[in-house]
């Protein structure tokens, strides 16, 4: 008499799950910080690694159908039937075996060969006359250092289209996994290691990234927004970055200026002309023309900035950055600095 009440129950509550799972679905595409994903390479190394993948599961789409559809034949054709005895006993069957144990190899041929030719292919750039880029992980953003060029940034790295790029790939603290599936990856951030990455982009336009290792806290916040340019957009953006000069604010972010250069910000932060050099935080160097913060948390604006300098821990747990206890009006005349420095 218990039983129908109870299954009534479980009915519901699997309605209610599968009406839920669209809801959980839909935050994988929410707007403000879209998640990467793979499937659309758009640079040599990124096409080498989708060729991979299409054809392995095209191998594994082959081997299951195949499996899959003997075990559906055996199953219907030699089931049980009323008044059936007990059906023949076998043992050993030297053609099936050796069978089964070469088509495998072949199969598994078809899979290593093209692997091994793409680790090949993949390692150990040849780094003449390429945009050299230094990638540290940090918990939880990614500093961009080019060396050549004596421009560092956070977050939002800028390559341009048609150039190869070599990256060295470093981490400051935990193990950190850079990837940028558009360009290619990925490659993990290991303290003490060294590792490489290249990669010649092949259309402008925007590439999120994401860090792939569990690193604590605010992994998944951990996100990448890099910017492949046109040659006139790259020229432009080297220069603005060579050029910045913080220390010359506008006459309306003088305030900001000030309050910046005397608070604690200036030990972890660095801003290219002033007196701000910390090394801890991420670079902000010309803050402003970035279109999102935090590690490609929060969109580059007044209000989001203002609330990320009142209280960092709300905005992003775990990171490094104290609570200052400024006034709402400070932390609005700092965010307005920052975001000035274009
Ligand atoms: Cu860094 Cu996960």
């Amino acid at each position: 008499m218990e039983e129908a009440p109870r299954s009534k129950k479980r009915h519901l509550l699997l309605a209610f799950a599968v009406l839920l799972l669209p809801l959980a679905l839909a935050g994988c595409a929410e707007s403000t910080s879209p998640q990467a994903w793979f499937g659309r390479p758009e640079s040599d190394f990124a096409r080498i690694l989708q060729g991979l993948f299409d054809r392995i599961i095209l191998i594994a789409t082959i081997v299951f159908v195949v499996v899959e559809g003997i075990l559906f034949i055996a199953l219907f054709r030699f089931r049980r039937r009323p008044g059936q005895g007990l059906p023949s006993q076998t043992h050993g069957n030297t053609q099936l075996e050796i069978g089964w144990t070469i088509v495998p190899a072949v199969a598994l041929a078809f899979v290593a060969v093209p692997t091994v030719r793409a680790i090949f292919e993949t390692y150990h750039p040849d780094t003449t006359n390429t945009v050299k880029v230094q990638v540290i992980g940090h918990q939880w953003w990614w500093e961009f250092r080019y060396p050549d060029l004596g421009i560092v940034t956070a977050n939002e790295p800028h390559f341009p289209v048609g150039q190869k790029a070599t990256l060295t790939i470093e981490s400051a603290d935990v193990i950190h996994g850079f990837w940028i599936p558009g360009l290619g990856g990925k490659r993990d951030a290991i303290p003490t290691r060294v590792n490489e990455l290249w990669w010649t982009p092949e259309k402008t336009g925007e590439y999120y990234g994401q860090c792939t290792q569990l690193c604590a806290t605010s992994h998944a916040n951990m996100r990448i927004r890099a910017f492949v340019d046109d040659q006139n957009g790259w020229n432009a953006w080297v220069n603005a970055m060579k050029s910045a000069n913080g220390s010359q604010p506008a006459p309306d972010v003088q305030r900001g200026y000030q309050l910046f250069t005397t608070n604690a910000c200036v030990g972890c932060h660095t801003i290219q002309g002033t007196p701000a050099n910390g090394q801890v935080g991420p670079n902000l160097t010309r803050f402003g023309a970035r279109t999102t913060f935090g590690a490609g948390l929060y969109q580059n604006t007044q209000e989001n900035v203002t609330s990320w300098i009142l209280d960092p821990q709300a905005a992003k747990p775990g990171n490094k950055m104290p609570n200052l206890h400024l006034s709402e009006e400070d932390a609005s005349a700092i965010a307005a600095y920052l975001r000035s420095l274009k």
